[in-house]
């Protein structure tokens, strides 16, 4: 199965961006197809600088595989390194209705923010959903907050092949429901946008005071409290053992214990599963030609998947014969 995911280099990933979208790319390049992208033209909407924008594409690439993004079973590439998808999002757009974009979260809550908004973050699912036509791709592993542009892929998908014939492959969402919405520091959703996140490459002393300063409620310790409704808990189950989950579960019911102890618990199983990660890191930034092989053969084959796809879109459409 094609499985595709893209994923915005706009700062250093955090928790969430792992357990809800990453951890899936590792499971799936297993037994599937993957196709990873740094979404470079994405970003444009947000990082306005040349150099930032740079050194958070070479992270990202660094990053994923370090997080486990194998480039010998899945095709890591830049979103820009495929021209293709510009030519996919323009024939797109001339199907998109006004309406259906206005809808999309994303845009209307940037606006609501007072965030002005240019074409290129109205139209930012079309882009989206070039990505994910361009390669004929079956399922497309997202945290939730991403469903609706897989909906509006969707729709466009439809209403193409509608008009011109079957050109495209229509594709799902995969959504983990246990992680879809990881928690952040404050209890919000974990986002860049809220300042709430724990990195996954964190130094790690920072983490560990970022850790203990996770918000809690002022009830008295003795008072039992439900796991299931705390952020902290829902943290440290992403970490822990099915075990360590049931003795802190346990602890939580009966009362009687102190949220800097579960801070501190927290801090340890999160520190045990970091710790190879940065090592991994640091190979990685010791030797680039592993980072920069892995991009090259992965826009290679990228390109050569969109070529073909694009050549069908122009046949339908009619600007090949
Ligand atoms: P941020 O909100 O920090 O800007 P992005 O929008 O760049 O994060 O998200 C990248 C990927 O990580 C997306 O697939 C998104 O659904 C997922 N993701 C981000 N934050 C979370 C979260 N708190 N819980 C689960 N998944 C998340
Ligand atoms: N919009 C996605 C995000 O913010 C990133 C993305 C771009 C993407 N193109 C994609 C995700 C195609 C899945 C498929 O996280």
């Amino acid at each position: 199965m094609r499985v595709l995911s893209g994923i915005q280099p706009t700062g250093r990933f955090h928790w969430g961006n792992y357990f809800g979208a990453i951890k899936q790319y590792i499971e799936l390049q297993v037994d599937n197809d993957g196709f990873y992208f740094i979404a470079d033209l994405h970003a444009l909407t947000t990082v306005r600088a040349a150099a930032p924008l740079r050194e958070y594409v070479r992270d990202a690439a660094i990053d994923l595989l370090a997080l486990g993004l194998d480039p010998a079973r899945a095709t890591l590439f830049l979103q820009s390194d495929v021209p293709e998808v510009s030519e996919l999002y323009w024939i797109l757009m001339t199907g998109a209705p006004l309406g259906l974009l206005e809808r999309c979260v994303a845009f209307k809550d940037k606006e609501a923010r007072g965030i002005k908004a240019d074409a290129g973050l109205f139209t930012y699912p079309v882009l989206m959903a070039a990505d994910i036509l361009m390669y004929d791709s079956q399922c497309v592993p997202v945290g939730e907050d991403q469903n609706q542009h897989i909906e509006v892929c969707r729709d466009l998908a439809r209403s193409f092949n509608a008009l011109y014939g079957e050109t495209f492959v229509i594709p799902s969402a995969r959504i983990l429901k246990e992680t879809a919405k990881v928690p952040g520091t404050d209890g919000q959703k974990m986002s860049k946008s809220y300042s709430n996140t724990l990195g996954m490459f964190e130094d790690a002393k920072e983490l560990r005071k970022k850790i203990m300063r996770i918000s809690t409620d002022s009830r008295p310790m003795e008072e039992a409290k439900d796991p299931d409704s705390d952020h902290l808990y829902q943290l440290y189950s992403l970490f822990a053992t099915d075990e360590q989950r049931e003795e802190v579960r346990a602890l939580y019911l009966r009362g009687g214990f102190g949220y800097g102890e579960i801070k501190k618990r927290l801090a340890d199983v999160a520190d045990g599963f970091l710790q190879p990660l940065r090592e991994r890191r640091a190979a990685l930034v010791a030797d680039p030609s592993v980072v920069d092989a892995a991009l090259h053969a992965g826009a290679k084959r990228a390109r050569e998947v969109a070529a073909g796809v694009l050549r069908r879109v122009q046949r339908a459409c009619g600007l090949k014969p």
